[in-house]
């Protein structure tokens, strides 16, 4: 629908736009410094809007903080379960999309096949946000890269490597990379690199992007490691893949090999003694529990942006 602003990948918004949201995601946590979590910001931009939340798959972070983000910005929210509305029934994604357009202002999704919220917004008249594909997870990343911001490590030039399964999370980092002008370092196993799609996208967008299947390598003189799950919501647990990813397991040794103030992400959840051991995972480099805080705040200016206020 022309004229609605939808957020089904990063590349909706481009570097501009996100270089915006992570401006106003900054400043905004600064402004209600100390105010409990369920307080309005002062200025409530979206008082009377609501979004409705859609989850065909399991949340704890994406749910809470897309609640509480509605709610500091004077709004409300709501969740639809897939298993307990009418789409676990059948119902189109066309007829959803119209009727949740009539009445709420915004739609957030968390489904599995990228193509279903492509139909969801080629048929709602509000925008439609993506709260993790199989494809993609871009609300993530606002999260990641601003916590890498508040770090101290400005995006340009950044080396960011990635150790694992050639996933969602590394496809929207990917996305990310060539708007934002960093560069990736990506350590996967054969067989579970990222779609090439994403690798171009980097690419053309001028980040220089690395392709290995040594894990010490993608490390060596990275600022921030990141890694995620072996096992993404649906995929079955292969011990085939489980073994293929022993090797890129980020324990003290790997993160040894980065940059001696490099930063450790994961959006989690998180299982220990897999993809992170316990020692990194509670380590002064951890940042994760910033990172998962910062889903609420950056995910404020994505709403913002989707309402034409950024
Ligand atoms: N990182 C993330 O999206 O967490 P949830 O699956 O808990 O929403
Ligand atoms: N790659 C993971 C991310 C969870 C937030 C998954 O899709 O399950």
């Amino acid at each position: 629908m022309t004229g609605v602003r939808h957020f089904l990948d990063l590349s909706d918004a481009g570097g501009d736009a996100l270089a915006a949201m992570l401006n106003d995601a900054i400043d905004r946590k600064a402004a209600r410094a100390g105010f409990p979590k369920g307080k309005a910001d002062s200025d409530a931009p979206l008082a009377g809007h609501m979004l409705a939340m859609i989850f065909e798959k399991n949340s704890t972070r994406t749910r809470v903080s897309f609640d509480i983000a509605m709610r500091q910005l004077g709004g409300t929210a709501l969740i639809l379960e897939g298993g307990t509305s009418q789409l676990g029934r059948g119902e189109s994604l066309a007829d959803t999309a119209r009727v949740l357009s009539r009445m709420c202002d915004a739609i957030m999704i968390r489904t599995d096949d990228h193509a279903k919220i492509e139909e969801l917004a080629r048929h709602a008249t509000v925008p439609v946000i993506n709260g993790l594909t199989d494809r993609s997870h871009p609300c993530q990343i606002v999260a990641d890269l601003l916590t890498v911001i508040e770090h101290g490590k400005p995006l340009p030039g950044l080396e960011v490597a990635w150790l694992g399964d050639g996933n969602n999370v590394l496809h929207s980092i990917l996305e990310a990379a060539g708007l934002m002008k960093f560069n990736v370092r990506v350590g996967t196993p054969k067989g579970y690199e990222p779609e090439a799609e994403f690798v171009e996208l980097a690419r053309a967008g001028g980040s220089t992007v690395l392709l290995t299947n040594d894990a010490a390598e993608a490390a060596a003189g990275a600022d921030v490691i990141v890694t995620d799950t072996w096992v993404s919501m649906g995929q079955a647990h292969a011990e085939e893949k489980l073994a293929a990813m022993a090797p890129f397991q980020v324990d003290e040794a790997l993160m040894a090999k980065a940059k001696p103030d490099a930063i450790f992400l994961h959006c989690l959840p998180a299982h220990i003694g897999e993809e992170v051991t316990e020692a990194v995972f509670e380590s002064p480099q951890s940042v994760v529990f910033d990172e998962a805080e910062n889903r609420i705040h950056g995910q404020k200016s994505v709403l913002r942006w989707v309402f034409g206020q950024l």
